[in-house]
């Protein structure tokens, strides 16, 4: 193939090819037990195929409303009040994404204009600051406190300014597994209360979490509410991340502006799978177990490496589990993650990579979202190191 001869200037040199795609390559080439990528190696319910295979059957081909099917957003709007306490408007504050990624890049893309800054806290999921680069946006970074990984609210407000457009949250969090409390939902109130700040609420985790806590979601909170974009997954929830089928929840004014430019993203969604979920959504019992179902893989898989020379604090939320290796090696995570799936077989994600500058905590992101025998087959190895 000819190469293109003329001017390209990148647009996000900064950014390489994401990690997820990097290790999981990489745990292909060497056969690897893939724990890098958070997708689940176990079957998806027979009942929501047979739902798909359905409407296909039944001619839900064609393209569906730009803001999705109604029948799912009257689903999603009765979930929500159900768990949530609060009523979202189908018609006006619905929308259904591919996947919770497309949802977050539309939020940043029709609320940062070039030139406005946008808080973010490290480590942070990779694919928010490319998307306030794209448009013109600057990303703030401020670290999450470790080891807990909290936010620093202090810092946050010594870095809110006239230029913060908006703010990034995400719990339960990616990739350290931790989760906000009311507290820290108070105070992303306290701070941003009277302020033309907008809030990116991140959570494709949401079922996802432990021990009897109680998952903070915006939509506890109506003096948030009223600035939040909130993003979810039926990936995440339903175990069929390979479906990237999501959806956002804004009132009805910012919910305008997202569909401004939804319409010219990817304009509407999956129509036979939209149907599938309309209809699996009814049935509590299809996400109410979700984080009971995922506690016991955190427990099993802590339990068999609970003699490893790794450290770790078990995870409050989300299906990834972090280790510290540094009494193995004083190699760089990178380097070790590199080394683990090429020579042990496992291959993890390197924490160092959700942060924008190089840091060396030693600290390796490992998802549990696995079968029994996958778990089992990991730690074995992680004990033997
Ligand atoms: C925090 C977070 N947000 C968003 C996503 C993307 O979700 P989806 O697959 O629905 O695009 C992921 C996937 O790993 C995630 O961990």
């Amino acid at each position: 193939m000819p190469r293109f001869e003329g001017k390209y200037i990148p647009k996000i040199p900064r950014f390489g090819t994401t990690i997820f795609a990097v290790m999981s390559r990489l745990a292909g080439q060497h056969g690897a037990i893939n724990l890098s990528q958070g997708f689940p190696d176990f079957p998806v319910s027979n009942e929501l195929i047979d739902r798909v295979n359905h409407y296909m059957k039944k001619g839900c081909n064609q393209y569906a409303p730009m803001q999705g099917i109604p029948e799912l957003r009257r689903a999603i709007a009765d979930k929500v009040e159900s768990i949530y306490g609060v009523r979202y408007n189908p018609e006006e504050e619905i929308n259904i994404t591919a996947g919770a990624t497309q949802a977050l890049y539309t939020v940043i893309s029709c609320a940062v204009h070039p030139g406005d800054e946008v808080i973010l806290f490290t480590p942070v999921y990779d694919s928010y600051a490319p998307a306030v680069e794209i448009n013109g946006g600057i990303s703030i970074d401020i670290p999450l406190k470790r080891p807990d990984y909290s936010i620093d609210w202090d810092a946050v407000r010594k870095k809110v300014g006239p230029r913060t457009r908006m703010i990034i949250i995400n719990t339960p969090h990616n990739p350290t597994g931790s989760t906000l409390s009311q507290e820290d939902m108070e105070q992303l109130d306290d701070i941003t209360r009277g302020t033309d700040i907008l809030v990116l609420s991140d959570e494709v985790y949401e079922h996802i979490i432990f021990d009897g806590k109680v998952h903070q979601s915006i939509l506890r909170y109506s003096g948030l509410i009223q600035r939040s974009f909130v993003v979810f997954s039926f990936g995440k929830t339903f175990h069929v991340t390979g479906w990237k089928m999501g959806y956002c929840l804004a009132p009805a004014n910012l919910m305008k502006e997202f569909r401004q430019v939804h319409q010219f993203m990817v304009y509407a969604c999956n129509t036979p799978i939209q149907y599938a979920f309309a209809d699996f959504l009814k049935q509590k019992e299809n996400y109410e177990g979700i984080g009971d179902f995922y506690q016991k893989k955190r427990d099993l898989f802590l339990k068999l490496i609970k003699n490893s020379r790794f450290r770790f604090k078990p995870a409050s939320g989300s299906y990834f589990q972090l280790l510290e290796y540094g009494d193995i090696t004083r190699e760089k995570d990178t380097q070790f993650a590199e080394r683990l799936t090429k020579e042990y077989g496992v291959a993890s994600i390197p924490v160092s990579v959700f942060y924008p500058r190089p840091v060396d905590f030693k600290v390796l992101r490992f998802c549990f979202a696995k079968t029994e025998e996958t778990l089992e087959k990991a730690a074995a190895i992680l004990s033997n190191i």
